[in-house]
C-alpha cells in the first residue's frame, strides 16, 4: 500500500466525536451555577486570554506562526494503530521513516468551534507552549509538530510510551496473577497489588514531575491516572497539558472548573478560583490511595456526591484545621453533620514489615504519613511536591523499584 493512502484516511478516523472513551460520569448535582462542571475536566472558555503563545494574526488563519516549517506527516511518519482518544486530541502510534523509531502522534481535535474561534484551539496551543518550555524524564518529551494535508490536520509527536497508568493498573503482572478485593479497597480485576517498593518509586517520579512543573510557575490542572503515561521501562511521564496554566504567588483569580470530579480538591469544589500548585498536589494524593488499592479512591457520581466522599474519608473542616473555609464562596451552600474522625487509617493498611496483603498494597509509616500530608483539606497545610520529595518516606524502609508492568 502507497505510504500516502495509510494517511489519506485522516477525514473519517481524525474527526470521531470527540467523548472521550471512560470518561467519568456527569455531575448532575444541584450547584450554584458557577460551581456545576462536567467531572472530566473541561477547558475553560477563559483561558483564551491566557496563553503564554501569541495568537494567529488575523487573516492568516491557515498560516499559524507556529507552524511554520513544519514537516509533512505523511512524508515523515508511517501510522501504526490507533492509540487513545482523549477530549482534545487521538493518540496514534506511528514510524519515523528516517529513523524506523516509534513514536507518539496526538492529533489535535479541530471540531470544537469554541475552542477554535482563533483559528486554532486554544487548549493544544497551551500544551504545545507548555511542554516545550519542560524538559524533564518525568515529563512526556514533544519532539516537533507536523502538518496533514489541510490547516486542521497538525499532529504533535511525542515519545512513545506504552500506556496509561490507569491502563496500567488494570492489566495482570507477574507473580500468579491473583485476583482479590477487600473490605477496604478492591484491586483492579486480573491484577496483584503493587509492592512498597513499586509505589514509591511511582511516587517519586509523579512528584518529580510535580516538582519541575510547579517550579517552572506552571500549575497542570489534570493530574489523574490517564494523563500519566508509563514507559516499556518502567519509567513514568506526565501528559496532557491542555489545561495547563500559569500561577502566582499570591495566587490569582482563575477558572475553578478544572481538574477531573475524582481527583478534585475540596477547595476547587468549595468555589476557590485563588489557587495554585497545591490543587495538583490534591490530585496526586488521590493518585498516591489508587495505586495502593488500584482503583480511585473517591469515585463521586457528582460534585455534591464527591464532596461527602472527601468528608467521610478525612472528616469535616474546622475553624482549627482550616480557618479560611468559612469565606469560600460555596461554603454556606451545603450543610453535613460534622464529622472530625479521618477514616484514612482504617482505609489503608499500615505496616513496617509486609508489602502487600489480601488486594491491597502496605504502606509503612512515614508513607501514610505523606498520604495524609498530600490528603490534606486545607490547601495551606498541603505539602508541596519539594517537600514530599524530601520526606523521610523515600529516605527510609524499602528502595525504590520500578514496577515490571510488562510481564
Ligand atoms: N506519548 C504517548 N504515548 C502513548 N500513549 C499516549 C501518549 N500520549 C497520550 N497517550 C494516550 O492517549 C490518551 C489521550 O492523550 P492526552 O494527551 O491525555 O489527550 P486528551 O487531552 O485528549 O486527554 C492518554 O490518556 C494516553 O492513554
Ligand atoms: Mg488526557
Amino acid at each position: 500500500m502507497p505510504k500516502r493512502d495509510r494517511w489519506s484516511s485522516d477525514e473519517e478516523e481524525g474527526d470521531n466525536d470527540g467523548l472521550a472513551q471512560g470518561r467519568q460520569p456527569s455531575s448532575d448535582d444541584p450547584l450554584p451555577p458557577d460551581a456545576s462542571s462536567p467531572p472530566s475536566s473541561p477547558r475553560p472558555p477563559e483561558a483564551a486570554a491566557a496563553v503564554a503563545i501569541e495568537p494567529p494574526t488575523p487573516g492568516l488563519r491557515l498560516h499559524n506562526p507556529l507552524l511554520h516549517g513544519c514537516r509533512s506527516v505523511y512524508d515523515s511518519y508511517e501510522r501504526l494503530s490507533h492509540l487513545d482518544e482523549g477530549t482534545y486530541g487521538v493518540v496514534w502510534k506511528a514510524r519515523d521513516n528516517s529513523t524506523g523509531e516509534i513514536v507518539a502522534l496526538k492529533q489535535i481535535k479541530f471540531d470544537d468551534p469554541e475552542l477554535t474561534r482563533e483559528g486554532f484551539p486554544i487548549s493544544a496551543l497551551r500544551e504545545i507552549g507548555v511542554l516545550l518550555s519542560l524538559s524533564h524524564e518525568c515529563v512526556v518529551t514533544v519532539r516537533e509538530m507536523v502538518v496533514g494535508k489541510s490547516h486542521d490536520k497538525v499532529y504533535m509527536v511525542m515519545e512513545f510510551m506504552e500506556m496509561d497508568l490507569q491502563a496500567a493498573m488494570t492489566r495482570g503482572r507477574g507473580g500468579g496473577g491473583m485476583t482479590t478485593t477487600t473490605t477496604t479497597g478492591s484491586a483492579a480485576a486480573g491484577s496483584t497489588p503493587f509492592a512498597q517498593s513499586e509505589v514509591k518509586f511511582m511516587m517519586h517520579q509523579i512528584l518529580s514531575a510535580m516538582s519541575h512543573v510547579h517550579d517552572r510557575w506552571f500549575v497542570h490542572r489534570d493530574v489523574k491516572t490517564s494523563n500519566i503515561l508509563v514507559h516499556r521501562t518502567g519509567r513514568i511521564a506526565l501528559c496532557d497539558f491542555g489545561l495547563a496554566r500559569k500561577y502566582e504567588v499570591p495566587h490569582r483569580n482563575m477558572t475553578q472548573m478544572v481538574v477531573t470530579l475524582w481527583y478534585r480538591s475540596p477547595e476547587l469544589l468549595f468555589g476557590e478560583s485563588m489557587y495554585g500548585p497545591e490543587i495538583d498536589m490534591w490530585s496526586v494524593g488521590c493518585i498516591f490511595g489508587e495505586l495502593l488499592i488500584k482503583d480511585a479512591i473517591m469515585k463521586g457520581t457528582g460534585e455534591l456526591d464527591q464532596i461527602q466522599k472527601i468528608f467521610q474519608l478525612l472528616g469535616t473542616p474546622t475553624e482549627t484545621n482550616w480557618p479560611e473555609f468559612s469565606s469560600l464562596p460555596n461554603a454556606g451552600t451545603f450543610k453535613w453533620k460534622g464529622r472530625d474522625r479521618s477514616e484514612l487509617r482504617r482505609r489503608f493498611l499500615v505496616n513496617s514489615s509486609f508489602s502487600v496483603t489480601g488486594g491491597q498494597s502496605y504502606l509503612d509509616g512515614a508513607g501514610f504519613d505523606l498520604l495524609s500530608r498530600l490528603l490534606t483539606l486545607n490547601p495551606r497545610g498541603r505539602i508541596s511536591a519539594e517537600d514530599a520529595l524530601g520526606h523521610k518516606y523515600f529516605k527510609d524502609g524499602v528502595k525504590m523499584q520500578a514496577p515490571d508492568f510488562f510481564t
